[in-house]
């Protein structure tokens, strides 16, 4: 490990500390570099910036290599659920048998949401997309929860981040209901998170929903596949919001519009639409084709990725949980003989091989979603709702950092120097 960093500018020197983690790059603290020599860094989209410090998430994107507290994602996947999981991204250890039981109890208890909250969605129209509706009620709890917005005080923060944890699912089944004009469903508290999410999506008051164990289990992967992701942009977003001092639910809304676009969260949806588009096998080539041209905006969604230029770790497991939820549905849509032939071609075509280019998770979870019934639209959503686990642990540890300052990142300032201003009827 190097101590430090020496920079040479303009003839003065400098030393600058290199912090070392406990696994991964180095970083030069250059937080003096402004005061000693009175220049920035330039680092749009933070290709080479750490903009905090934290204990939740390790990614190796050369290794294909995702962590959360230290334990491999295939192995939370295969053998944890979604709710040990999110006990784990904010408390920092896996949970004993009584205190798993407590978790699963308290967030049970938080799942209801104000009954007032159901006419915030009247006022949407049916056809609004799920995440308008999301970016809108989640940033309106902070209406309704007031006791628990006093980010200073340590037992608001974890009530709030029960609540949001809870009411995610209910929240966003009822952005479902809404959209196909079904009545909204109250939990149930005697199923999972998992399982209650499903029937207060799929279920009706007129009959009993009987919870398929194959699909909870499936949804309860995907669920902790896309809980936390390091300091990816909505959760950057929230640390950013929550660095002002903004109240727990505003912050997440914000990573809510953030996750949202189609380069992150609305990946997903705009894969799904893109294997459909596609339609059939022969237009493969096309395709693959207006991915390559540097004149055409489109790109293949669902490959790629900022930090993995191996595999990503999570594609692997939602590949084969894609399998056992279409063996078990029977499913047999062309959109997924499409996948399956655009992942092979794409895998063996110098331009993705020679880019790093491999389907992310965004890739597979669309057809798992899609097949258990879901519509694109609320694909977005369902990352929503597991990555708010990562959120609020990420908005936790970003308040308790004695070293957080509000974000406020510089500039390279390339506009008009100084000028006078000239009056309208001069102009
Ligand atoms: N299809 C075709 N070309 C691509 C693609 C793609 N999906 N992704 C990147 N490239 C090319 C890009 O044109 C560029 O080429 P060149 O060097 O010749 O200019 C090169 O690969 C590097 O791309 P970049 O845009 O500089 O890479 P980035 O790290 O800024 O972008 C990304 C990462 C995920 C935004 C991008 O790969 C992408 O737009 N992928 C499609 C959207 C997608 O699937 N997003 C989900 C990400 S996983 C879920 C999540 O974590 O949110």
């Amino acid at each position: 490990m190097t101590d430090s960093a020496h920079l040479t500018i303009d003839g003065k020197d400098g030393d600058y500390p290199v912090m070392a983690g406990t696994v991964g790059p180095e970083v030069v603290d250059i937080r003096k570099l402004y005061g000693n020599t009175g220049r920035f860094t330039y680092d749009p989209g933070f290709t080479s910036t750490a903009a905090c410090e934290s204990k939740i998430t390790y990614i190796d994107g050369d290794a294909g290599i995702l962590l959360h507290r230290g334990y491999p994602i295939d192995q939370l996947a295969e053998q944890s659920s979604f709710m040990e999981v999110a006990y784990l991204l904010m408390n920092g250890e896996l949970p004993t048998a009584a205190e798993h039981d407590l978790f699963v109890r308290t967030i049970t208890r938080h799942t209801m949401v104000h009954e007032q909250l159901a006419t915030f969605y009247r006022g949407f129209r049916r056809d609004a997309h799920p995440m308008a509706i999301m970016c809108g009620v989640v940033g309106a709890l902070s209406a309704f929860y007031h006791d628990s917005t006093d980010i200073h005080d340590s037992q608001q923060r974890v009530i709030a981040s029960h609540r949001l944890i809870a009411k995610m699912p209910t929240m966003a089944a009822m952005a479902y209901k809404y959209s196909v004009g079904q009545p909204f469903l109250y939990p149930d508290n005697s199923l999972s998170y998992t399982g209650n999410f499903l029937r207060m999506t799929f279920g009706v008051p007129a009959e009993p929903y009987v919870v398929d164990p194959v699909i909870e289990a499936a949804m309860d992967k995907i669920f902790i596949l896309h809980a936390d992701h390091e300091q990816n942009a909505s959760t950057s977003t929230v640390r950013l919001a929550g660095s002002s001092g903004a109240n727990p639910f505003a912050c997440i809304a914000a990573g809510i519009a953030c996750l949202w676009g189609p380069a992150h969260g609305g990946a997903n949806e705009a894969a799904l639409n893109m294997l459909r588009e596609i339609g059939t096998v022969d237009r493969i080539p096309e395709f693959i084709a207006r991915a390559k041209n540097k004149d055409d905006p489109f790109r293949l969604m669902g490959f790629g990725h900022r930090v993995y230029k191996n595999y990503d770790p999570r594609a692997t497991v939602m590949a084969a949980t894609a399998k056992e939820v279409l063996a078990k549905m029977g499913v047999t849509d062309p959109v997924f003989d499409v996948a399956r032939e655009l992942e092979q071609i794409a895998l063996s075509d110098p331009y993705f091989v020679d880019k790093k280019l491999y389907p992310n998770v965004d890739f597979y979870s669309g057809i798992i979603l899609s097949a258990i019934g879901f519509p694109t639209s609320m694909f977005t959503v369902l990352f929503a709702l597991a990555r708010t686990v990562g959120w609020v642990a990420q908005w936790n540890e970003m308040i308790e950092d004695h070293d957080q300052k509000i974000g406020r990142p510089r500039q390279l300032y390339t506009g008009e120097t100084h000028r006078e201003y000239v009056p309208l009827a001069a102009r």
